[in-house]
């Protein structure tokens, strides 16, 4: 009989005894780490996705996946590394694990270490959890001690396994220990080789493919292959492309060279339908009941990086094969991971874990991450730097998301813009404060009046006396005043006028958000490129000055990064060109554009 495939994770602190105590098993079953390669195929094609996404990011995940064989089972055990990341490798390794193993060293008992591990691996939907009482050698077997520490280990899990072990001696390995007599459970080995894998339990949920590719047009089968993220598919089943609903029938289920009547939740397949429909990277191949369809949520996110979490800043989602942007919102609270207690909270730093609303920009193909890891799992990464910042958990979507569409207007925004003769644009001044924005848009508005085009001006500092009164200059704020005035700006020029925008806009992400929300070519980024000196020179608000005097915290420039674009339409050298001259560049460059 095939052997059935059992994925860990062990966590414990540094000198917990996570690598003898797999020495310790590996030597008393005779078998060994083996090559990666030896893995079943479907293992493998999880593997590699996981690594490619990794490099698409270039991120370095320290997580060691091991596998190796007893006489009953096979194993894949994630080894997280113990020190720095340790949240990111846990995560990792969790996401994909059957059961825990989480370490406590006798001496030491239950630590805030230990509490946060089984904390995380519940969240991340772990469901068995294990707790190794090590080194009980040290301690002399001490029953009532080790009892204390179960007790207190049931404050953080209602449901786990304890066994009392010495990975060094061997009790309770592979072999029940004289000397805990007053043990009656399993050893660690009976208890991994008869445990019930997740698989088999998600067998059972309805089917969902989530597409990885999609077989080239010019070969003459069409086929649509992912690893079965739940459920089983037979020939002949009636299934849906997903978000789009399409229905179609599955012809031919293929599982590496063989041709099976079905295939089941962990396997690599490539599905054929019995007609063309259109179905690529990102759709979920799903049976009835369908799974939902949602562009808004809440979700527990983990927050994994050096740079806290921005709200109101787009970042780039990814869950499973499906890519999206999305839009944190402030977070609800804050996890205490020891107490449990929920904390009020403006962002999340590293290894922080609270609860926050999100929104995508394009609809997302879904289940909650406790009933589907694979569907209700998503990683956030950073725009600019490509870096993982965050791993998230679907809790549900947000009713409102689904009941408010898109009204159509008789009107278009085309139908404006002739009326007034002219094609929409933004112009986005960017730069420093006092590096001249304001006056330059100033100059540039009037020309374009002289010249008979319809035009607005958004500047910042009044912007910020209404609409934008109760933000203030922390990066979460400045990246909420950035998205209203782009959605206000987006307004104007559906009603087709010239929008100008003066905002010192200190960060890429947001300015490309903007950017993003329109349609090609619509908005011209204009670097209103000035020396922090010279600003400080000009100081014209004398805000500088106070800034320097530790009277204004967060200035741009002094204690607030400024960004300056890489690739704007337009950059004013202000050391070199007169405001006249500037706004007369704009002008042509805006006129020109203009039929
Ligand atoms: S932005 O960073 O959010 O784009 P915005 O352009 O709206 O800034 O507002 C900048 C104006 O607010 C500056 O011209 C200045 O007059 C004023 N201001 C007050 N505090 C700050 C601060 N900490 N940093 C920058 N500008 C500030």
């Amino acid at each position: 009989m095939e052997k059935t495939l059992l994925r860990f994770i062990t966590c414990g602190s540094v000198d917990d005894g996570k690598s003898s105590l797999l020495g310790r098993l590996l030597y008393e079953t005779g078998s060994a780490f083996e090559d990666e390669l030896a893995l079943v195929e479907g293992d493998l094609s999880r593997l590699v996705d996981g690594l490619e996404a990794e490099r698409e990011q270039g991120i370095t995940i320290d997580v060691a996946y091991r596998f190796f064989a007893t006489d009953k089972r096979k194993f894949i055990v994630a080894d997280a590394p113990g020190h720095e990341q340790y949240t990111r490798n846990l995560v990792t390794g969790a996401s994909t694990a059957d059961l825990a193993l989480v370490l406590l060293d006798a001496r030491k008992g239950v630590l805030i270490q230990t509490r946060r591990h089984a904390f995380l691996c519940r969240l991340l939907g772990v469901r068995r959890l294990v707790l190794l009482v090590n080194k009980m050698d040290l301690i002399g077997y001490d029953q009532a001690e080790y009892d204390r520490f179960v007790a207190d280990f049931r404050e953080v899990a209602e449901e786990f396994t304890a066994i009392p072990v010495s990975a060094l001696a061997g009790d309770n390995v592979t072999t029940r220990s004289e000397r805990t007599p007053w043990y009656d459970g399993p050893t660690l080995l009976e208890l991994l080789e008869t445990v019930a894998p997740e698989e088999d339990r998600s067998a059972a949920a309805p089917f969902r493919l989530p597409v990885q590719s999609v077989s080239r047009p010019d070969q003459d089968f069409r086929g649509f292959a992912g690893l079965v993220a739940a459920g089983t598919v037979r020939r002949g089943d009636a299934v849906r492309v997903m978000p789009a609903a399409t229905a179609a029938r599955v012809e031919t289920i293929l599982v590496g060279f063989d041709e099976p009547d079905e295939a089941s939740a962990g396997q690599s397949v490539t599905l054929a339908f019995d007609r063309e429909v259109d179905c690529s990277r990102g759709d979920v191949i799903a049976a009835e009941p369908l799974p939902e369809v949602a562009d808004q949520f809440e979700a527990t996110l983990i927050w994994m990086a050096e740079e806290e979490l921005v709200p109101g800043r787009q970042y780039a989602l990814k869950l499973g094969t499906q890519s999206a942007l999305a839009t944190i919102q402030p977070p609800k609270y804050e996890i205490d991971v020891t107490s449990f207690e929920h904390a009020a909270v403006r962002t999340l730093a590293l290894n922080g874990i609270g609860v926050a609303d999100l929104w995508t920009d394009r609809p997302l193909v879904f289940a909650p991450y406790r009933e589907n890891r694979e569907l209700g799992g998503f990683i956030l990464i950073d725009r600019v730097t490509n870096d993982t910042v965050a791993a998230g958990l679907i809790g549900y979507a947000l009713r409102r998301s689904q009941n408010i569409h898109a009204q159509e207007l008789d009107v278009t925004r085309e139908a404006r813009a002739a009326l007034k003769g002219q094609q929409p644009r933004l112009l986005w001044f960017t730069g420093l404060s006092g590096a001249g924005k304001s006056t330059i848009a100033n100059l540039v508005e009037k020309k374009l009046l002289a010249r008979g085009r319809h035009s607005f001006m958004l500047d910042g500092d009044n912007v910020r006396l209404g609409l934008n009164r109760d933000l203030g200059f922390t990066d979460a704020d400045r990246a909420e005043n950035i998205r209203r005035v782009g959605e206000t700006a987006r307004l104007m020029l559906d009603a087709g006028l010239i929008v100008l925008a003066a905002f010192i806009s200190p960060f890429r992400a947001e300015r490309r958000m903007v950017r993003a929300m329109l349609p090609e070519g619509e908005f011209m980024e204009i670097f209103v490129d000035v020396p922090l000196a010279e600003a400080e020179r000009r100081d014209p608000k004398g805000l500088y000055a106070k800034a320097r005097d530790g009277r204004i915290p967060n200035f741009t420039g002094i204690g607030s990064p400024y960004e300056p674009p890489e690739q704007p339409e337009i950059r004013i050298d202000t050391t070199e060109m007169s405001p006249e001259e500037a706004a007369e560049l704009i002008v042509r460059t805006v006129i020109g554009q203009q039929r």
